[in-house]
């Protein structure tokens, strides 16, 4: 929502604390966004952090049938449980599969001293969800 040609700034949810996550580890998190719950994951890889929406690009499933395992046995890659699509960590391309080319939905993320927010997608990326 605009007030005075502004956009209102959207509030983080702490959902980490900084070095609470190691190389190839991930969080889950739950955002409410436009009135609805959205689960994301934060991932850990490298020395990046990245958040996305837990949805697959292949169908409006969660990436994880067992909780919280995202990765691949070597830590490189982020895989779909349920049809095996293969995403990039730090970007969210799918890389192998059946979504190949199309990307996670990104969660923006802000570190704050030792606190880590994430927010809302944009609205219109909501849409998809
Ligand atoms: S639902 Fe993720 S690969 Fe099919």
């Amino acid at each position: 929502m605009e007030r005075g040609g502004k956009k209102r700034p959207r509030r983080g949810k702490v959902v980490a604390r900084a070095n609470e996550l190691s190389h190839g580890m991930t969080k889950k998190f739950w955002l409410r966004c436009q009135g609805r719950t959205v689960e994301g994951l934060l991932v850990s890889y490298e020395r990046n952090l990245c958040a996305y929406v837990n949805r697959c690009r292949h169908l409006s499933l969660s990436l994880d049938w067992v909780d919280n395992h995202f990765f691949s046995e070597d830590k490189r890659y982020i895989i779909c449980a349920n049809h095996g699509a293969t995403y990039e960590p730090t970007t969210g391309e799918c890389v192998w599969g059946p979504c190949h080319g199309a990307f996670l939905q990104a969660v923006p993320l802000k570190i704050s001293g030792e606190k880590i927010l994430a927010f809302c997608p944009e609205p219109e990326e909501m849409e998809s969800l």
